[in-house]
């Protein structure tokens, strides 16, 4: 596992390097996108070999099923993370965007609340609005340790008897905030006294790094389970976005009827390479795999931090998971289209404007960590030369 390996992602129809331009503005041959969430790093060896069998054995039809898969995910859920879900509860959709669409669909009304904890995934917001629903945010504080934290006493005083659905990241996009047993009970704790049902979107929770620790949400708080869906994929971790695979897991029966009534109307089955390359990623050789990244995008999160930190006044938000490095450039006293120019059009750079994560991100960037370290090194250079003039 080489993760150091330059690897040309450019011309590979790859959205984060294909559409950086009509996106972001970033132009350039020397340009550098930092922005979706897709690492720059070839899948494990496990995982192409699995897709090559597929595609040189000339047998693509119609496939009897996705049981060995589902099996495989509720396996890599004990394994990995001590959660044991039953397969006969997991569910499977064209990635964790689709899940996300399909559970606003099935659980809410046009008019409904969703509370998000913003600044976060920009889609969140994205999805509830095209679902014809309303953006609820709660805004994170930034506690004594420079992390995310919530703020549910504001977000109490605020209920209007509205919302109806929470939408949590966790871990947290952007920054990585692994939440505590004890946020998570608090979560869950709300939920029940405002009868919310809980979307809980770990999609993120391979990525925790060394030293700090995941619960999820069903073995933190075991009193949810009649209002918790569950997203988890493949995806992120093994950056295979592109096969459009993602796991819903309710195990509340009626709340489960009314997302099956969804998905079999609309008739929502997984697609062929996304069912194979999940199956191939939770294996031991995935396993091993993750166990190797996580540690390289560590580091990258510490060469980040120290390189941001030369810069007078700002700081990379500690992070305890994920490759989505956050960082606030407020401090600057800049407009944030000053900071905007220098970042896309002086050092080519192109991280996920701030300002799309909602409340919070008005002045900030999210940074794409999940490339090869000399590129890291090469967007600090670049990053410390734009803003060389601060004091
Ligand atoms: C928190 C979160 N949920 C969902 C998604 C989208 O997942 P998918 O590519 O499976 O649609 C992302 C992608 O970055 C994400 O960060």
């Amino acid at each position: 596992m080489d993760f150091d390996r330059l690897t040309e992602r450019a011309g590979t129809h790859q959205l984060k390097w294909s559409e950086a331009e009509r996106h972001i503005g970033l132009k350039g041959p020397d340009a550098l996108p930092m922005w979706v969430a897709d690492m720059d790093f070839d899948v494990a060896p496990v995982i192409a070999e699995a897709a090559e069998r597929i595609a040189t054995s000339g047998i693509m039809g119609y496939f009897s099923g996705d049981g060995e898969m589902t099996e495989a995910v509720a396996n890599w859920m004990r394994t990995r993370h001590g959660w044991f879900p039953d397969p006969a509860h997991i569910r499977h959709t064209y990635g964790l965007g689709n899940a996300i669409g399909l559970c606003l669909k099935a659980f809410c009304q046009p008019g409904d609340e969703v509370i998000i904890f913003t600044p976060v995934y920009m889609e969140f917001a994205v999805k509830i609005k095209k679902g014809q629903c309303g953006v609820k945010e709660s805004p994170l504080r930034v506690g004594a340790e420079g992390r995310f934290e919530l703020d549910l006493e504001t977000l109490e005083a605020s209920m209007t008897g509205r919302e109806k659905v929470m939408l949590i990241s966790s871990p947290h996009n952007p920054a990585g905030r692994v939440w505590t047993v004890a946020e998570q009970k608090a979560l869950a704790a709300f939920c029940s006294r405002h009868d919310l049902i809980l979307l809980c979107d770990e999609i993120h929770h391979d990525l925790v790094f060394a030293g700090e620790r995941h619960v999820p949400m069903p073995i933190a708080a075991p009193e949810a389970t009649e209002r918790l869906v569950m997203l988890t994929a493949a995806s992120k971790t093994f950056n295979i976005a592109g096969n459009r695979l993602g796991s819903v897991t309710i195990e509340d029966d009626t709340l489960r009827a009314r997302f099956d009534s969804l998905i079999n109307a609309l008739d929502i089955k997984p697609n062929l390479f996304g069912v194979v390359t999940t199956q191939a990623a939770y294996s031991a050789e995935g396993a091993a795999w993750v166990d190797a990244l996580t540690p390289y995008l560590a580091e990258n999160a510490r060469v980040f931090a120290e390189g941001i930190r030369q810069i007078p006044g700002l700081t990379s938000m500690p992070m305890q998971s994920t490759y989505l490095a956050w960082v606030d450039f407020s401090p600057l006293g800049m407009p944030y289209e000053e900071v905007r120019r220098r970042i896309v059009e002086d050092a080519r750079i192109g991280p996920s404007p701030g300002p799309s994560f909602g409340t919070g991100g008005e002045c900030a960037m999210r940074f794409n960590l999940g490339t090869q370290r000399a590129r890291v090194e090469h967007a600090l250079a670049r990053l410390q030369e734009a803003f060389a003039d601060v004091q």
